[in-house]
């Protein structure tokens, strides 16, 4: 499980004159589960669409296996999954219709689509909701068929910009229960949230200020008996708004 699977090297994106990614130097290795957290509008989105090939950065560059986003960007969407912030399903299709559309879009084979059909809507509990139109499913089993959607092409890497917002507090554990199955299956998973319990479960995180790294690293050398997660995060803000305030 030591091998590293995705790799950035100064990676970094501005808009303009304004650098929304900054230098972002990380490494994360087969299996893990990187949480991505920084404040709205710390450059986290736009980190993940660098990533899958989606926008160019501006300068350094990134790898996914030997891929790099920069000229492999085709050929890195067929190796991951991508369940975007905002939800990229078709409404007036049926929960089973969106998965079947997203198994064309990857080319999965028609031989097997049934029973991977079947597979991934087990997996996903979407089995009971299949032939609901996606419009009138609740906002978890939305954020269910967006993330199987995701899956339904066998990626060895999965990003999920906010997988889990706004959903309530027993599906969110359902949804992390799946993650945590599938990352010790080899699935490797970088995640965004905003929600502190997730980030405890994960195994490395990464907290984004201004397009800054400022914190990096494995969650169990990251938190300490003196101060969790969220007290860590919340003295780095506050430290870097004082310098940022200093500079102005
Ligand atoms: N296409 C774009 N053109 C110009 N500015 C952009 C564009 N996309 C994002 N930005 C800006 O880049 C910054 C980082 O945005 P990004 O969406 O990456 O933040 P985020 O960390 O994902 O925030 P949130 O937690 O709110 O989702 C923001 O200031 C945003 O306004
Ligand atoms: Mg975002």
């Amino acid at each position: 499980m030591n091998e590293i699977i995705i790799k950035t090297e100064n990676l970094t994106k501005k808009f303009k004159e304004v650098t929304v990614v900054n230098n972002l130097n990380i490494e994360i290795k087969k299996g893990e589960i990187f949480g991505f957290l920084g404040p709205n509008g710390s450059g986290k989105s736009t980190t993940i669409k660098m990533l899958c090939g989606l926008i160019a950065p501006t300068s350094g560059n990134a790898w996914i296996h030997d891929l790099s986003i920069i000229n492999d960007g085709e050929e890195i969407r067929k190796e991951i999954g991508y369940m975007s912030q905002r939800f990229s399903l078709y409404d007036d299709l049926t929960a089973k219709q969106n998965l079947i559309f997203y198994s064309k879009l990857y080319k999965v084979n028609e031989d097997i689509l049934e029973s991977k059909l079947n597979q991934i809507m087990d997996l996903t509990q979407l089995t009971k909701e299949q032939n609901k139109q996606a419009s009138k499913l609740s906002g978890g089993y939305k954020q269910r068929l967006s993330f199987a959607c995701a899956l339904i092409h066998d990626p060895k890497i999965i990003f999920l910009d906010e997988p889990t917002a706004g959903i309530d507090p027993v599906a969110r554990k359902e949804i992390w229960d799946l993650f945590i199955e599938l990352a010790n299956k080899g699935l490797t998973l970088f995640v965004t949230t905003h929600y502190m319990d997730e980030a405890e479960r994960c195994t490395k995180l990464g907290y984004i200020f201004d397009g800054k790294l400022i914190a990096y690293g494995l969650k169990s050398d990251l938190a300490s008996s003196k101060e969790n997660l969220e007290g860590l995060f919340v003295r780095l803000t506050k430290e870097q708004t004082n310098l940022l305030a200093h500079n102005v």
